[in-house]
């Protein structure tokens, strides 16, 4: 009996019709050979098609524990069908207790279950001439013992492994085709394990794709029948276990045939067993017996193939690579129980999302009969915004309306009444969310009124160039307020010329390149090049009339000065003039900083502080942690679940997280990495494991969870990403093609090229690690910088800075070192205590003077003292 005929008597009609529907994309086999050999009729967990023609007796399968022949039996007198017989026997002489009870289950087994079941082939009572068993002695050297041998029915077909490996190769059908094969097999062997748990009662315990044998008959290859084999595990539901009740021990077996069953889908789907790591400690071995001898060998409890499953985010980054369609993958690793059990979601709580293989089979046959309403789109809110996955509307700030109000009333008064100038303090702990709150706050609001949004971020580890972030600023502000407009070009010109005169303009064009174009449209360029030192006060004068000049054009503006705390000298004193100015009106200058990293004797923004205390005024809004309430909104946002049902999660994430919006984001992705929150495709709603959640320990650092994160990475973007970590918060494409070369693992032969870092830089940005910005890579936040920069032991961090210095310098030694000077001398001098040889030693104290003489015609003063000092310091 064949699943085939049961299919026909059976089951709705309509399903039938579906299957037939669905699989006629399947190009004709004279049209595709290979399409012939995917839904040919092969043989039995081999690859011998029925054109091959079999000797009469012929091993086809030789494993560590047995061999498998297929003898000929024209006028199946053994008691088959397909006109010949499967023999199994045992390949050792003296086999172990357990292989002896492995067969004799399966002969058990099989015999029992064939009768109630279309998708088990039966056991046979054979006997055997001598000449049909003359091979077989030939190759076991004896006549086998009948313990060893095992008669089975002949299956034709391929192996659902063999299956889909054809169908990869063949690549025939395009994903939506493809899925249309599928999910009609996936159906049918979801529908005839439901037939071996309810009407054979019992369980396969060993399912996989080596144990089902698809064929799709010559004259109907529309349709394909599946057999289940290698019932050597297989039991009863009934069979008494020891010491637990009987209804968990059926829950408990069903649910693991599930679980193997969505193993079994996320192969057929995907392409790729979820398990690569057990083929590969087993040397890639993909015979079914081979395995089976290790589960027996190595004790079968030991070899749980779920253990050896690849972790979630490889399972996932699997499907979403074959084009597996979000549901359809939501729905498979589901099925494989990756989401843990002991849920404590949105509804009550379950072990397994499917109780059944009729459910599962259930679930198919909607799929089945609205495959493309399924395939296209989910009518849950949930999903369907997010497709499964968390996200995040980082325009939508939760929590600060008071503060927004009082922001705002400062841009209004600064905007409106044509005021001078005013001054907010921005104050907050790492991750609280200031640098989100400023920017959603202002910035659209200033551009609406024409005007120009200014972030001026400062750099934990890039103050390397005098400032770098203020000149990186005002050549953006300068871009983009002439907007390649000439008659702006020449308004702001002409103003500037008019406040500080030629020499004025030519200070700006060594500061800012940009502005060369117009000095030499004014026949100025020679002042440019004079070289000439430039004083501290003449590069304040020359900015501050910038910045009048970009007023006279009537363009307002909001100069955010981030993270100041790690601002320089020369920055904060630029900064201190542009807002002591009685010329400057129409600006609000918002100065954000950590307040837990400023103390009074470390960092030159505290005397900042205390100056503009004593100079302007300002207002002060602190921004603190999220409150409960504001948790739950912001959660229930991102999973789409009314705030009552995402109540539970969003107090555990409160208490872990103390409210820290940027720790609340890192927990959130981190609980969805590990799939201990998501999509149920099964209940269409989010869920979560509260026990685990809780239990998850959590220190107060973003840094750390982010660590776990990058940690997951590939060796060649570990270091990467912590060489761009040692640069600081940002790094130019063209400074990683210099590191490029060293990014490689010893054993391998080629060098890690720029397209290579290209594509892993990629991933990260994929995974929120890493942004782009034109030619810049730029950590996703200051935290992620952190994080990979302590990847590097403490006691190596040094090294690794001289390490890059030293590469760098060599790398550019012919040309472009004028404009890597600045961050190689900052990494030279940040491992200088490891430069041992004397000519080194030299050759870094020239750099630093070099520095040294570059900052000074800069008119940075401190910076310039600093470098001159270092150099000295390694003479
Ligand atoms: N009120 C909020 N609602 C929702 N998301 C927010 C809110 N505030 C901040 N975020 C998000 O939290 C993350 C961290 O915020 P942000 O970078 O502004 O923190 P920060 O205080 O500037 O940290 P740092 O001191 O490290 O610079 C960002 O992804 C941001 O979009
Ligand atoms: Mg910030």
């Amino acid at each position: 009996m064949s699943l085939e005929t049961n299919l026909m008597s059976g089951i709705d009609s309509k399903v039938i019709d579906s299957v037939v529907m669905l699989s006629l994309d399947v190009p004709d086999e004279k049209d595709d050979p290979q399409c012939g050999a995917m839904v040919g009729n092969t043989g039995e967990s081999g690859c011998h098609g029925q054109e091959v023609r079999y000797p009469s007796l012929c091993c086809i399968h030789e494993g560590p524990l047995s061999n498998l022949y297929r003898l000929a039996d024209p006028t199946n007198k053994h008691g088959g069908k397909t006109n010949a017989i499967a023999i199994k026997i045992l390949s050792d002489q003296f086999p172990d207790k357990s292989h002896i009870a492995w067969l004799k289950n399966e002969r058990y087994m099989s015999t029992l279950l064939a009768c109630r079941c279309a998708a088990v082939r039966t056991a046979l009572n054979c006997s055997f001439s001598m000449t049909e068993m003359e091979e077989v002695i030939d190759k076991e050297g004896n006549v086998p013992d009948s313990s060893r041998v095992l008669c089975l029915e002949w299956l034709p077909g391929v192996t659902l492994r063999e299956w889909v490996q054809i169908s990869n190769s063949a690549k025939i059908n395009g994903i939506m085709n493809n899925l249309k094969l599928c999910i009609p097999l996936a159906w049918q062997i979801a529908h005839s394990l439901s037939e071996i748990h309810e009407v054979g009662g019992a369980v396969l315990n060993n399912i996989s794709s080596e144990n089902i044998i698809v064929n799709s008959p010559q004259n109907r290859k529309d349709i394909c029948t599946v057999h289940m084999i290698g019932l050597g595990f297989a039991s009863f539901l009934q069979e008494d276990p020891e010491g637990s009740s009987q209804a968990d021990h059926v829950e408990v077996k069903v649910q693991k045939d599930l679980c193997s069953l969505g193993d079994v889908f996320f192969e057929l789907f995907s392409g790729q067993s979820p398990h690569q790591s057990y083929y590969d400690r087993h040397q890639k071995n993909t015979s079914s017996e081979k395995i089976d001898s290790v589960i027996i060998s190595e004790g079968k409890d030991n070899v749980d193939r779920g253990s050896n499953r690849r972790p979630l985010r490889e399972l996932r980054s699997i499907l979403s690579k074959s084009s597996t369609p979000p549901q359809l993958a939501l729905f498979v690793l589901e099925l494989m129980g990756v989401f843990d059990s002991g849920v404590c979601g949105v509804s009550t709580s379950c072990h397994h999302c499917y109780s059944s293989a009729r459910e599962v089979s259930e679930q198919l046959y909607d799929f089945l009969l609205e495959p493309e309403s399924f395939l296209s789109t989910m009518s849950q809110q949930g999903f369907h915004q997010s497709m499964g996955c968390v996200s995040f509307n980082a325009n939508y700030l939760y929590g600060r309306e008071e503060q927004q109000v009082v922001l705002m009333n400062s841009f209004e008064r600064v905007i409106s009444h044509k005021k001078a100038c005013e001054v907010v303090l921005v104050s907050g702990y790492s991750g609280a969310g200031k640098t989100a709150f400023v920017e959603q706050t202002l910035r659209q609001p200033i551009l609406d009124k024409g005007g120009q949004f200014l972030h001026i971020k400062f750099d934990q580890l890039c103050q390397v160039k005098p400032l770098a972030a203020m000149l990186a600023a005002f050549t953006d502000l300068y871009i983009m307020s002439i907007s390649g407009d000439e008659t702006k070009v020449n308004e702001l010109t002409i103003a500037v010329e008019k406040m500080i005169g030629m020499e004025g303009l030519a200070i700006l064009v060594e500061l800012i390149p940009s502005f060369r174009k117009i000095v030499s449209s004014r026949s100025a360029l020679e002042c440019s090049n004079t070289g000439a030192l430039m004083e501290q006060k003449q590069m304040i004068l020359a900015f501050q009339a910038f910045v009048r000049a970009v007023r006279g054009l009537g363009i307002p503006m909001v100069l955010f000065l981030d993270d100041l705390q790690w601002a320089d000298t020369a920055s904060l004193d630029l900064i201190q003039a542009l807002i002591t100015d009685p010329e400057s009106t129409s600006i609000l200058f918002v100065e954000s900083y950590r307040q837990n990293e400023v103390t009074l004797d470390n960092c030159p923004f505290s005397t900042h502080l205390e100056d503009l205390k004593a100079t302007a005024k300002f207002i002060e809004i602190q921004i603190a942690n999220l409150q409960k309430k504001d948790v739950n909104e912001f959660i229930s946002k991102i999973i789409c679940e009314p705030q009552p049902s995402t109540k539970s999660l969003s107090d555990i994430l409160y208490r872990k997280t103390s409210g820290n919006v940027l720790l609340v984001i890192q927990l959130i992705k981190s609980l969805w990495d590990e799939g201990l929150l998501w999509f149920s495709y099964r209940k269409k709603h989010w869920e979560w494991n509260s026990s685990l959640i809780e239990s998850k320990k959590i220190l107060h650092d973003a840094a750390h969870l982010m660590a776990e994160k990058i940690l997951h990475f590939s060796s060649d973007l570990q270091l990467l990403l912590k060489k761009m970590a040692c640069l600081g918060s940002r790094c130019d494409k063209s400074i990683l093609c210099l590191l490029g070369d060293d990014c490689k693992d010893n054993d391998r032969e080629d060098t890690y090229s720029m397209s290579n870092i290209s594509y892993d830089l990629d991933i990260a940005i994929h995974e929120g690690i890493v942004k782009k910005a034109g030619s810049k890579y730029i950590f996703a936040h200051d935290q992620i910088q952190k994080a990979a920069y302590e990847l590097i032991p403490k006691c190596e961090q040094s090294q690794w800075h001289l390490q890059i210095g030293i590469q760098m310098l060599r790398a550019c030694k012919d040309e472009g070192l004028d404009n890597n000077l600045f961050v190689i001398v900052d990494q030279v001098n940040r491992g200088k205590m490891h430069i041992t040889k004397v000519s080194q030693r030299i050759e870094f104290a020239k750099l630093n003077c070099c520095a040294g003489e570059k900052a000074k015609a800069s008119g940075v003063f401190l910076s310039a003292a600093l470098y001159f000092e270092q150099g000295i310091s390694l003479l």
